[in-house]
Parts: structure tokens; C-alpha cells; sequence
């Protein structure tokens, strides 16, 4: 099991990683000194599939634990879901000393930790993601959130974890497509991050596609790491954080010029990255070397690095009306280099352009 630290005062936590440390949920909240009682939060598919291990570790080291069942995916970031949660939760009796386990994806984390921000004006969670994608990185870093009927994660609040618990073995029963998605953020983290890193995943190719528990454990913690580094550094997301919207800018329009639809995020994400690289070029800040290492990365593991699937006007467009936009130009998070990275505001729209319609 490697360990990884988060530093952050007295908010500070740690990021276990390891095969089979699903039975470590119950010591680690022993360890904290929590309540007695807490609250296990996950879908149906998870908590069938992954569950057990989880009730019988928190029972071992003598917790009471109440399960709260929300929808799979994204139907459980509503208000209703909220509401039906909070009532489990007093429903059972938790107090300000409880603990709300979260064991499933992203969505399944940022309600679950929503839910605990608020109830009592906050009590403590314990994350415990099960897809790639929320093991390396909406797990850590405390943004917790619902969706909007008009707008994704619009209601909110930051609150850190009090332990991130992560186990390579939950991955194995992820589907392809979202095990591929999840490495896009993987990747992300190497090429404006860490060179090193990058390095460590190109010769990691066959046990990234096997899923081999040592390699997803390397590879898994060095992207905790990196994300932690980043987080510790700008813990409400004011300037640094912004790094990690690497292939994002690009990713949200291709996503929203797709209708949400075509692509999963990772994949959305892995386009994205492929643009943002070659329009690094087009700039003149990154060499033809720097472009085609991200690029063939992406593609050795089966991430889509060209065909948009939508105009490169529609993409163009979806840019102008990103969150981050001032006169319908946004900032760029760009790569001179693997393992580096610079934030650019005045990229021309012609770039951005010609970029799209080479990658199309
Ligand atoms: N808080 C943050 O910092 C942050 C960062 C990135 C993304 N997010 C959020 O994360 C969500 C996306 O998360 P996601 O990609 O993990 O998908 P998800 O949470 O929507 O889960 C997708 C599906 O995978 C299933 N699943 C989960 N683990 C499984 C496993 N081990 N085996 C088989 N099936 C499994 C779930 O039942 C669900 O149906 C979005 O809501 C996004 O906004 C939050
Ligand atoms: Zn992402």
C-alpha cells in the first residue's frame, strides 16, 4: 500500500492505494477517532459489485453503518437525491461525529460529500472512488456538488475528505470505455505535471491495458501525488488549480458541440488534448517532438486523438460560451513542454480555427 499525504493544515488527509485496501475503510476511521456511526453511500451496480468488503471492514472495527442508496451516474447529483439522503442520515441518527462513506464513482462522491458539507453544517467522509476517473482526481481536492437543472456542479461547497482509500482491485469490473476515459486524466497530469511521470506511463503501456495491480498501483499514486501537490498549493482553485484544464478548454466544447452524447468525458478530454497540443505548435511555444508524444500516448491506449464530431465552427462556438471566457475568447492552458506548462490568454481565434478544422 502506498500512502500518499495531503497537506493542508488541519484539513490535512492521506490517500491509501494499494490491491484490496477496500478492508482498511473500517481501521482508517477507527484511526480518525469518528463517531460510531456512519452512513455507506453508493448505487445498486457498486455496492453489489464492491460493497461487502466495505460493511464488513466497518463492522469489524465496531461502526454501525446505515446504507444509503442513490441512483447510478449523474441522477444522483440532484436536489431530490440530496433531500432523501439527509433524511437517511438523521433517519439514523447521525450526529456531528458520524462519518459518510462514499464508495462509488465521481458523482456518487461529489453527492455523498455535498451531503456531508451540509448535514449539521458538515461532518466528516471518507472517500472511496471506484472508477479511475474519481480515483485520480474527483476524490481528491474536496469540491463536493449537485447539479443545477440548468447548469452541471452549480451548487456546492469545498470540503476535503478525511481519508481517500483507494483499491486498484474495484477496477477490474469497470468497463472498458470509462477505465480508457479515466487514463485521459491520468495522462493529463503527466504532460503539464511531471515529466518523469509521463515517462513512467509510456513504458507502462502493457499493464496499463491489463490493469495489472502493481502498475495501476504506481500509476494510480503518482497521479494522486501530482494531483495533491497541485491542490495543496491552491486548495479553492484561485490560480494553479486551473493547470489541471489541461485539454478541458477544448474537451467542454467538444462535449457541448456533441450534445453531451457522442463522447465521454475522457474522451472529450483526450480530443481536447490533442488540439491544445497542436495548437501549442501552431503557436510557435511547443516543438513537433512534444505534440506527437501526447498524441501517441492518447492513442497507444485507445483514447481518440482527431474526429470531433461536430463542425469546427460548433466547437468554436461552444469555446466563446466556456465559464472562463471574456469576449468570447478563453484562456489556454498550454504545453511548451512535457511536464510543463503555461497559461496563455490571447490565442487567436484563426489558430484555434485552423487547429479544429486540421484535427476534424
Ligand atoms: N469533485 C471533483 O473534483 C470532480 C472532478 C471530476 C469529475 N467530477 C464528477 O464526477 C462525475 C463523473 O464520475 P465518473 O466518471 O466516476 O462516473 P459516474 O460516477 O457517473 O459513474 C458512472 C457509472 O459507473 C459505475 N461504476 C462505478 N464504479 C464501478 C466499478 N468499479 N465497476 C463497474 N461499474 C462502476 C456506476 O454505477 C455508474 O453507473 C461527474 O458528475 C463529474 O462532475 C467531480
Ligand atoms: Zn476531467
Amino acid at each position: 500500500v502506498i500512502v500518499v499525504p495531503v497537506n493542508l493544515g488541519p484539513r490535512s488527509y492521506r490517500v491509501l492505494v494499494g490491491a484490496g485496501t477496500l478492508a482498511q475503510v473500517g481501521p482508517e476511521l477507527a484511526r480518525l477517532g469518528a463517531g460510531r456511526r456512519a452512513a455507506l453511500v453508493s448505487d445498486a451496480v457498486v455496492g453489489a459489485a464492491h460493497g461487502e468488503p466495505v460493511r464488513a471492514s466497518l463492522a469489524g472495527a465496531g461502526f454501525e453503518v446505515a446504507e444509503v442508496r442513490v441512483p447510478e451516474g449523474e441522477a444522483a447529483k440532484t436536489l431530490a437525491t440530496a433531500e432523501r439522503v439527509w433524511d437517511a442520515y438523521l433517519g439514523h441518527g447521525l450526529d456531528r461525529t458520524s462519518t459518510v462513506v462514499a464508495l462509488g464513482g465521481g458523482a456518487v462522491g461529489d453527492l455523498a460529500g455535498f451531503t456531508a458539507a451540509t448535514y449539521m453544517r458538515g461532518i466528516g467522509v471518507i472517500q472511496v472512488p471506484t472508477t479511475l476517473l474519481a480515483q485520480v482526481d474527483a476524490s481528491i481536492g474536496g469540491k463536493t456538488a449537485i447539479d443545477h437543472p440548468r447548469a452541471k456542479n452549480l451548487i456546492g461547497a469545498f470540503h476535503q475528505p478525511r481519508a481517500v482509500v483507494l483499491d486498484t482491485q474495484v477496477l477490474r469490473t469497470l468497463p472498458e470505455r470509462q477505465y480508457r476515459s479515466g487514463l485521459a486524466e491520468v495522462i493529463k497530469h503527466g504532460i503539464v505535471l511531471d515529466a518523469d511521470y509521463f515517462a513512467l506511463l509510456e513504458g507502462s503501456l502493457g499493464g496499463l491495458r491489463a490493469r495489472d495491480g502493481e502498475t495501476l498501483t504506481r500509476v494510480i499514486a503518482g497521479s494522486c501525488r501530482l494531483k495533491a501537490q497541485v491542490v495543496e498549493q491552491d486548495e479553492r482553485e484561485s490560480e494553479l488549480r486551473h493547470v489541471l484544464n489541461y485539454g478541458h478548454t477544448v474537451g467542454h466544447a467538444v462535449e457541448a458541440a456533441t450534445g453531451f452524447a457522442r463522447f465521454t468525458h475522457g474522451e472529450a478530454v483526450s480530443l481536447g488534448i490533442a488540439a491544445e497540443a497542436h495548437l501549442a505548435r501552431r503557436l510557435g511555444l511547443a516543438g513537433p517532438d512534444t505534440v506527437a508524444r501526447q498524441v501517441r500516448l492518447l492513442e497507444a491506449v485507445g483514447l481518440p486523438v482527431r474526429g470531433l464530431g461536430a463542425s469546427p465552427e460548433a466547437v468554436l462556438e461552444a469555446l466563446g460560451r466556456d465559464k472562463k471566457a471574456r469576449d468570447g475568447r478563453v484562456p489556454f492552458v498550454l504545453a511548451p513542454e512535457i511536464g510543463r506548462f503555461r497559461l496563455v490568454f490571447d490565442v487567436p481565434r484563426a489558430a484555434v480555427l485552423e487547429t479544429l478544422a486540421d484535427l476534424g
